[in-house]
């Protein structure tokens, strides 16, 4: 997979709008499309102590998830990436699609640093992401992060406060 060309494919989709949902919606498109073997790719956005869905491609989804619950509550919790090899063996897994074996979540920053949210990619295939999947997402969602407009998300933590 050529990460750096998706970042710019990526950058360029973000520059068409300052609406964050326009914004995460063609880039969860963009990484469905463009990712193979992946069954569900989107975004879960952080609004007080919770993760709410957000843009995605793939099968109707868990609407919320608690901070520090589940991959994606640990990723924004712990503001770190998880990958996650075999789903079955992360404690507190939510399962949203039954027949998911490998995930990767990636959490999103503002301006100031602060965790807005979390990149969420599954896959039906075991061990389905790499070190070099992650490495190669991680910076296409470092150079995004800096093209979407959080400050007018209603509920995500603004810069400066
Ligand atoms: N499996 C995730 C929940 C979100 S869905 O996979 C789309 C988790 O454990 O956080």
């Amino acid at each position: 997979m050529d990460y750096e060309e998706l970042r710019e494919t990526l950058c360029a989709l973000l520059q068409k709008s300052d609406e964050p949902v326009s914004c995460l919606a063609n880039a969860a498109a963009l990484l469905y499309q463009s990712l193979p073997e992946v069954s569900w790719a989107g975004f879960y956005l952080l609004r007080g102590d919770r993760l709410f869905l957000g843009p995605f491609q793939g099968k109707p989804a868990c609407v919320t998830i608690p901070l520090g619950r589940g991959v994606c509550g640990t990723a924004a919790a712990e503001n770190r990436v998880q990958r996650v090899p075999d789903v079955e063996r992360f404690p507190g897994h939510i399962v949203c699609d039954a027949a998911s074996r490998s995930e990767l979540v990636i959490p999103l920053h503002s301006r100031a640093g602060r965790v807005t949210g979390v990149l969420d990619l599954d896959s039906t295939r075991l061990d389905r992401f790499t070190e070099a999947d992650a490495a190669g997402l991680e910076a296409a969602m470092r150079a995004a992060e800096t093209r979407i407009n959080w400050e007018v998300w209603p509920g995500c933590p603004a810069d400066g406060t």
